[in-house]
């Protein structure tokens, strides 16, 4: 095909396509974009027009441009045109009230088809089955379809708001490098060897933590940035190696501060982006209530099921799994699911596999029959008492039924507050309309972990302890808070940050109590534990996850959907192909042998 690419024509378009209306009839129009479908009809060819705005009718009369019209027979689904034309009202009986140009039509006076296009793997429509694995292989086509671009421009919209909110409350945008030492955050770095120093690597930042804290050091009072951490660990649909944190720290602040510039800045983007109003203060949630209700650290309050210790009605009991777990320090505790009486034997044993599946030993439950009488499997050893009391004390009512788990306090609480977010789903109580968000507080400053028999930090080792605990410090670290942070939405940990520690000797005790030795922390830390030396401010901060915002307030089901180009649950990028092998000559420069 011959392509007439007439450089006088303008390349201005007069406007975007969605945003014609009948104000528009009788204007003359240059549009540009892309053919998302061709319908022949009684002699007159249609097109739907697509930009990056969306659609508008296009319909080429033999009588008004014989030329446009022929050419238009070769017109394809994605190929590119130029189009100019006349805005008219849509003959009677064509109009459709449902869209917003569906009163009008284009009539082409000229077209040019400025390039073809192969037939896409799969049509360019909002509603797709298309797998994700040819949607991420052809990304590019993926990223037409109208609920990325949304997404995307969700995400561009937030991203403006963000600078232009901070930038007003006094902030500045810093770079910190890429290139650079292991942050820890938990989990693996990615690293990067270095050709002029043999044998030597980067590691690529899990965050600008200790950047941001040099920057507090350096006087900048208020720092922020949106930016990539990359973090190699096993990913879920809420997580990506890499992946983007709005990144802020500030000087001479407490936590006050933190959450009302957080809760502003929330307020400004449910403002803006979906026109709500947030009710602001957030709710604030102690970790050990959180647990204690919900099983988790990041519960989701948009319904109830909330988990009830029953521990202290079964002093006497005599069902040998319970009585033995609290013998030994554990606890038996449950949710009631209303109106579940009549879940048959495989939907209890299928809760009784889930339970299994976090750890838990069983499940035991009890039905209340629309008669109100007991039918369960333990039944037999409980007094009709001790029955009743544990009806009352999970408010349950007949046609319902109660779960429960005897297990460690951690273990009761992974398995009760996992059932209870899958539960809220199966059984519908969720109101995905609510956004509902909470500052979780009062965490432990450290956790024992079994795995390496060591005390670890619950956030990062940077985080202060609580002022009043520091005497607890070497007594009973385990009962040391911190003043730190986390910011819940929906069940999703959508920020977390702390006040630091700015005094050097803190911070060296602190590497003490986590098992890093002072020669350790000098290799790794150094250069904070020095510029610590040097005047730092009191300071603190947060990092909000910006994929998982975007995710929830699109309503998406995985964070996939608001990232332009995405990795795979395994970590792959399907469209470059990668990660790929190298050439031997690259792994030479660089001093590395691949084993595999
Ligand atoms: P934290 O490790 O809690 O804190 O990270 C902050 C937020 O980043 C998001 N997030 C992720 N999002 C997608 N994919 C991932 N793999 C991923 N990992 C984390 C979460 C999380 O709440 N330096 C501290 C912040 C501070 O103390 O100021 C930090 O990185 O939404
Ligand atoms: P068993 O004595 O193992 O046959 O269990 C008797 C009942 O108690 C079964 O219904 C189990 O599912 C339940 N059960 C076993 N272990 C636990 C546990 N740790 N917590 C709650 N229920 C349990």
């Amino acid at each position: 095909m011959q392509f007439e690419i007439n450089d006088n024509k303008s390349w201005q378009r007069s406007h975007f396509c969605s945003r014609l209306n009948k104000t528009h009839i009788g204007q003359d129009v240059i549009l540009m974009g892309w053919v998302q479908r061709r319908r022949d009809h009684g002699g007159l060819i249609f097109i739907d027009l697509r930009d990056r705005s969306g659609l508008v009718q296009v319909v080429f009369y033999p009588q008004i441009s014989a030329e446009s019209h022929l050419a238009a027979h070769q017109l394809r689904s994605e190929y590119v045109v130029r189009i100019e034309g006349k805005v008219a009202a849509r003959p009677e009986g064509t109009v459709n009230p449902n869209l917003p140009g569906g009163e009008i039509e284009i009539q082409v006076e000229n077209l040019q088809i400025l390039n073809t296009a192969k037939n896409p793997p799969f049509p360019i429509d909002n509603d797709t089955d298309a797998g994700e694995d040819i949607r991420l292989r052809y990304r590019y086509l993926d990223l037409r379809r109208q609920v990325l671009q949304a997404n995307l421009y969700l995400r561009h919209q937030v991203c403006h708001l963000l600078r232009n909110y901070l930038t007003e409350n006094g902030f500045w945008e810093v770079e910190t490098p890429f290139l650079t030492k292991s942050t820890p955050e938990g989990a693996r770095d990615f690293l990067v060897p270095s050709r002029l120093n043999p044998g030597n690597f980067y590691a690529l930042p899990q965050s600008p933590q200790l950047f941001k804290q040099l920057l507090m050091v350096s006087g900048f009072e208020r720092y922020f940035q949106i930016v990539k951490c990359f973090r190699d660990e096993d990913l879920r649909a809420d997580r990506q190696p890499e992946f983007t944190q709005v990144d802020l720290e500030l000087s001479f602040i407490n936590e006050e501060n933190i959450y009302a510039l957080i809760e502003g800045l929330l307020q400004e983007i449910f403002r803006h982006c979906l026109d709500q109003e947030l009710s602001l203060p957030l709710p604030r949630l102690p970790y050990q209530e959180a647990l204690d209700r919900y099983g988790l650290d990041k519960p989701d309050t948009r319904f109830g099921l909330e988990l009830t210790d029953i521990s202290a009605l079964l002093t006497n009991c005599k069902f040998q799994v319970f009585a033995f777990t609290l013998d030994s320090g554990g606890q038996v505790k449950g949710i009631c699911l209303p109106g579940c009486a009549h879940y048959s034997r495989r939907e209890t044993d299928e809760l009784t596999q889930t339970a299994k599946s976090y750890g838990a030993k069983g499940l035991a439950w009890i039905k209340i029959t629309e008669d109100g009488a007991f039918n369960s499997p333990i039944e037999k050893f409980f007094s009709h008492e001790e029955l009743s009391a544990i009806q009352q004390k999970l408010a349950a009512k007949p046609g319902d039924l109660m779960i429960f788990v005897a297990d460690k306090p951690a273990t009761v609480a992974k398995t009760l507050g996992n059932m209870r977010n899958q539960l809220g789903e199966r059984l519908n109580l969720i109101d995905k309309s609510q956004f509902n968000l909470l500052w979780v507080v009062d965490f432990p400053l450290l956790e024992y972990s079994e795995e390496e028999k060591r005390w670890q930090a619950c956030h990062h080792p940077f985080t202060s302890p609580k002022e009043s605990d520091l005497d607890l410090l070497e007594s009973q670290p385990d009962k040391v808070k911190a003043r730190a942070y986390d910011l819940v939405m929906n069940g999703s940990e959508i920020g977390g940050g702390s006040i630091r520690i700015h005094r050097t000797d803190l911070q060296q005790h602190m590497f003490g109590l986590l098992g890093i030795g002072q020669e350790d922390a000098r290799a790794k830390f150094g250069f904070l534990l020095e510029a610590l030396e040097y005047g730092a401010p009191p300071h603190g901060g947060i990092a909000l996850g910006l994929d998982r915002i975007l995710m929830l307030l699109s309503g998406s089901g995985s964070i996939r959907e608001v990232i332009a180009f995405p990795k795979t649950q395994s970590g792959t990028c399907l469209l470059t192909n990668s990660p790929s092998d190298v050439a031997k000559k690259q792994l030479d420069e660089l001093h590395l042998r691949a084993l595999k």
